[in-house]
């Protein structure tokens, strides 16, 4: 185990994903965790994260000193060096005349007669690492020496090996810093003695057993969609608590090709989640009726949702809501306080009435999608479920410009279904972060046969992204194209035109509505 003490940094959980990223089990704590519990706890390392404060502000936020004499190994990292710098004797901390934000070179072993420290193992004597500060260090705390320098920064790194302190003013749990991974690896191995064996499966073990003790005998109600985050989670929740759980598929008519007895396989026949599926489709596609603008439909389509999820999981007594939120939507959340223009209000579980009174219970809370993937795998979900594109809430409804009637339902979910088996077939799928038909507003002019038509245009969407807010449209290969173009007309009755949109975004969205 090792501990992160949270000091408030907008990276401390990327401190937690590197280090399960070099098989180190960690959990996160308070900044001002006692050391009595921290001892009790027997970590084999404790990292001091970042934070946005002064160490010599009157409210600076500080760890409890006594865990200095713990004989523990202790990691600053940014306002957690400076927090040791503060506290140690000899150490002096003091506003920079110059910020420093961004890249910088590292150089190790330059100001100040450096011993080789086992942090640095296998580096080359100079790389790239992330700034972000405005303090520094006046002056380095008695048994420290200098290990790696910049050209702003005399104490970028700094090291007392014989007390095992080490504090690094740069962050190397963020991907701008090369070799932020190896430096964490390093440290686990030779400071910590870590034996950096922990895995998935052990996350398992240990979320299974963190859910028994909360839950008890309670129930846990939760929404799954056939996603990834909420199939994991409902598996996950399967696992600890059996039918404890219980699983509410909202059909809400506006979901793919065959997707409901897909997720009913998935879900209840071969993991065993006790799933109820509400059928809302004509409720839904009848509220729905005559609705065009985009936003109409989304607000429209969560009401429902809460509806009718409402009046079937009211009938359990339950005491929790599972909910599959993961760690970017977490951020994602805190993070943008300032008021900020909606471009599209997106659509989850997360406005339940207010009567219904539940805790909710987050086991994915800490991961990223990727993790997220990877205990799927481990849970025995098999792989084309885990990577599976993300699907929106809101459904076909926001890919159906204009009427959302059940004829252009159908024509969209074959259209769609013919694209995705092209797709796969060809192998491209898992190097597309979305790709998805789209159906128009409009109809247009074509020939077949000898006959003149008058049909539906189907709009062709794929893009690559590494986190959905920015994408570029996936250049898909001319012949994949012409297929899915002529199998769309030919099989797919009401359509005679397909095009490829090829808009990035920004400017476009993802979606087009
Ligand atoms: P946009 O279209 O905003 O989409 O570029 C970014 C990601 O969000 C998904 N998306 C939604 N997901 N409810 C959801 O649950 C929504 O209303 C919604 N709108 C967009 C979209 O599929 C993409 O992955």
């Amino acid at each position: 185990l090792v501990v992160i003490l949270d000091f408030g940094s907008q990276y401390t959980h990327l401190i937690a994903r590197r280090l399960r990223e070099v098989h180190v089990y960690c959990e996160l704590l308070a900044y001002d965790t006692p050391a009595a519990k921290l001892q009790a706890l027997n970590p084999k390392g404790i990292v001091l994260s970042g934070g946005p404060s002064s160490v010599y502000e009157v409210d600076a936020p500080h760890m409890d000193v006594a865990i200095l004499d713990l004989g523990i190994p202790l990691l600053g990292i940014c306002y957690g060096l400076q927090e040791l710098a503060h506290h140690l004797p000899g150490g002096a901390v003091v506003a920079g005349d110059k910020k420093e934000f961004g890249h910088a070179t590292l150089t190790l072993g330059v100001g100040g007669g450096t011993a080789p420290s086992p942090l640095f193992d296998g580096f080359p004597p100079a790389f790239t690492a992330w700034m972000s500060h405005g303090d520094k260090l006046a002056s380095l705390p008695d048994g420290f020496a200098v290990l790696a320098s910049t050209a702003n920064t005399e104490h970028a790194a700094v090291g007392d090996e014989a007390r095992r302190f080490h504090g690094l003013q740069f962050h190397p749990e963020v991907t701008h810093s090369d070799h932020g991974t190896a430096l964490l690896r390093n440290w686990t191995r030779s400071v910590c003695g870590c034996a950096g064996d922990w895995t998935m499966s052990d996350f398992v073990e240990e979320a299974v057993a963190h859910i028994r003790t909360r839950v008890g005998n309670g129930v846990v109600i939760g929404a799954v969609s056939g996603g990834v985050d909420s199939t994991v989670a409902a598996v996950l929740l399967q696992r600890a608590i059996g039918s404890q759980f219980r699983a509410f598929l909202v059909d809400n008519g506006l979901l793919r090709k065959d997707e409901v007895a897909e997720v009913v396989a998935r879900l209840h026949d071969k993991c065993g989640v006790s799933l109820t599926t509400i059928d809302g489709a004509e409720t839904f596609l009848s509220r729905l009726e005559g609705v065009v603008e985009p936003e109409r439909k989304r607000k429209i389509i969560g009401n429902t949702f809460i509806d009718l999820f409402d009046a079937e999981a009211s009938k359990v007594d339950a005491a929790f809501l599972l909910q599959g939120t993961l760690y970017p939507d977490v951020i994602e959340s805190v993070s943008h306080k300032g008021p900020s223009a909606t471009i599209k209000t997106h659509h989850n579980v997360g406005g339940l009435p207010a009567h219904m009174k539940l805790q909710l219970i987050e086991p994915l809370r800490f991961l990223f999608k990727d993790e997220v993937r990877a205990l799927g795998l481990v849970l025995g979900i098999e792989a084309a479920s885990v990577g599976r594109h993300p699907f929106p809430g809101p459904g076909l409804a926001i890919r159906i410009l204009g009427d959302v009637t059940p004829t252009r339902l159908a024509v969209l979910r074959d259209a769609d279904a013919i694209y995705i088996e092209e797709l796969r077939a060809a192998g491209l799928y898992d190097q597309i972060g979305q790709a998805f038909a789209v159906l128009l507003p409009v109809k247009a002019v074509g020939v077949m046969g000898d006959c003149r038509t008058y049909e539906e245009v189907i709009a062709l969407r794929a893009v690559e992204t590494s986190d959905f807010m920015t994408a570029n449209w996936f250049d898909l290969p001319t012949p994949l194209l012409r297929r899915v173009s002529t199998r769309i007309v030919n099989e797919v009755r009401g359509v005679n035109r397909v095009t490829y949109d090829i808009t990035s975004k920004p400017p476009g969205t993802i979606e087009w509505l």
